[in-house]
């Protein structure tokens, strides 16, 4: 089995660059469906969940040619199937992006339910709601989703009931050729949101209002045309890189993102005492105090977000002081605690609440990753352990992370990927 093995106590140093959003990426490539032509996409994460929404596409009878490790060329001229099979969806939920551009090209999709995943039950009910109110119509069968807009779609009002993000984007881009106007009210506003719309509207669609809790989409019966688009920079990279320097205290600069799109993350991170610089497209993180708790609350952007949930707990655990951490995206965000637990932290679940009280230290351990994020995470707090820190399941941390060892090594940490024998963990 492949481990991350830590070792704690090395300083960090120097600079990191991240890539494209892994979060806007997937559904830039879903978005090429929608034209007929050679979308060429750039600053794409070469990353195990991108590999699979090339499957996706593949099976949907595109064609994709890797130019380099992250620009790809979508060929979306002929797409002669319409069905997202499970051992797709299982291996990643954002297959399901596939739905609205299909509607929107073909009137027709068939992709299967996700399933939970280790953070919560991922339903897709608010996505069906509004693409129904667009005529979509749905029948479910053997775990598959049958959806069909014989006669089109129809623009219409959807207000959704939470700022779903993938509900958000599938309503976005089953709108682009409905009859009139679609408003999407309480609309996510995370900045891949943005990187999606901007693509839609240089692909000839019109959308208005993306960033803001209020999206229109103008349908348009002019076919969509390809284009080449680059990915928004990884907030979510950079931040567990900041995170990481955050809790070394050691200066390191993160490099490829829009600081602006961390913006409470890093207010917060100034609360704790951690120094910040920024320009537009970096940071220079330092830390000459101890932590300070704070608590925090994660809500959809530009409320602090989920996916650095499990990173500023560990930096939290640290702290000077007692704090509360809410989770409110997701039932089931904290399996990470547990295994921080396993290190030494002094953490209490009760609900959606995790009571953090700071200690003074880290031990090394063996620990298991529950998702991308708190992956991402436990190695973060092996840095700064006594001892040796053995991270397994790194499959989850290669979903989203590109060169995650490589780019730890680079800034000094004593870090290796290798392989153990199953029965030594
Ligand atoms: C996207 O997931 C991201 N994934 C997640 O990142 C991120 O945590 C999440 O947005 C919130 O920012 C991708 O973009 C591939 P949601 P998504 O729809 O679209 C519930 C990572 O680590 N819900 O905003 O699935 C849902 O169960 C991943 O990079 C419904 O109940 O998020 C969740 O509790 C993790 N019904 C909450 O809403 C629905 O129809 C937020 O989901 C849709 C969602």
């Amino acid at each position: 089995m492949e481990v991350i093995r830590v070792e704690g106590g090395h300083p960090l140093g120097g600079e990191v660059h991240v890539e494209g959003a892994k979060n806007s990426a997937l559904k830039l490539m879903a978005a090429s469906i929608l034209a007929p032509g050679e979308t060429t996409l750039t600053n794409v994460p070469d990353i195990a969940d991108v590999h699979v929404m090339g499957k996706v596409l593949k099976r949907l009878g595109a064609t994709i040619e890797v130019v380099d490790a992250h620009t790809l060329k979508i060929d979306a001229s002929v797409v002669n199937k319409w069905e997202t099979p499970y051992d797709l969806v299982v291996q990643m939920r954002a297959s399901t992006a596939v739905l609205g551009p299909l509607l929107a090209r073909f009137g027709r999709a068939v992709v299967a339910m996700p399933g939970g995943c280790n953070i919560g039950a991922r339903k897709i009910d608010m996505h069906i709601l509004g693409l129904e109110a667009l005529g979509v119509h749905f029948e479910v069968d053997h775990g598959n989703i049958y959806a069909s807009a014989p006669n089109g779609l129809v623009g219409s009002a959807v207000t959704l009931d939470f700022a779903s993000v993938g509900a958000t984007e599938n309503l976005l881009m089953a709108s682009v050729h409905a009859k009139g106007t679609t408003t999407i009210d309480n609309a996510a506003r995370e900045p891949e949101i943005v990187d999606l719309a901007n693509m839609l509207n240089e692909m000839g669609a019109c959308v208005r209002g993306a960033g803001s809790p209020v999206i229109e989409v103008r349908g348009t019966s002019e076919e969509l045309h390809p284009v080449t688009h680059a990915t928004v920079g990884d907030r979510i990279e950079a931040g567990t890189f900041i995170a990481m320097a955050a809790l070394t205290g050691d200066e390191v600069t993160v490099s490829g993102f829009d600081p602006v799109h961390l913006g409470l993350v890093l207010r917060k991170y100034e609360q704790m005492g951690i120094q910040i610089e920024r320009d537009a497209t970096s940071c220079v993180v330092r830390r000459d105090a101890p932590l300070r708790s704070v608590d925090i609350q994660t809500l959809p952007f530009p409320g602090f977000p989920t996916d650095m949930q499990a990173q500023t707990m560990c930096l939290l655990a640290l702290a000077d002081g007692n704090c509360i951490v809410t989770e409110n995206v997701f039932e089931n965000r904290f399996i990470f605690a547990s295994e921080l637990k396993r290190m030494g932290a002094d953490i209490t679940i009760e609900g959606h609440h995790a009571i953090v009280h700071g200690v003074s230290r880290f031990s090394g351990a063996q620990v298991k990753s529950p998702d991308l994020r708190g992956g991402a995470a436990l190695v973060m707090a092996g840095l700064v352990a006594d001892g040796e820190t053995t991270v397994s399941d790194i499959h989850h941390i290669d979903r989203g992370y590109e060169c995650f060892v490589e780019k730890l090594q680079g800034i000094g940490a004593k870090v290796e990927r290798t392989e153990v024998p199953d029965f030594e963990l």
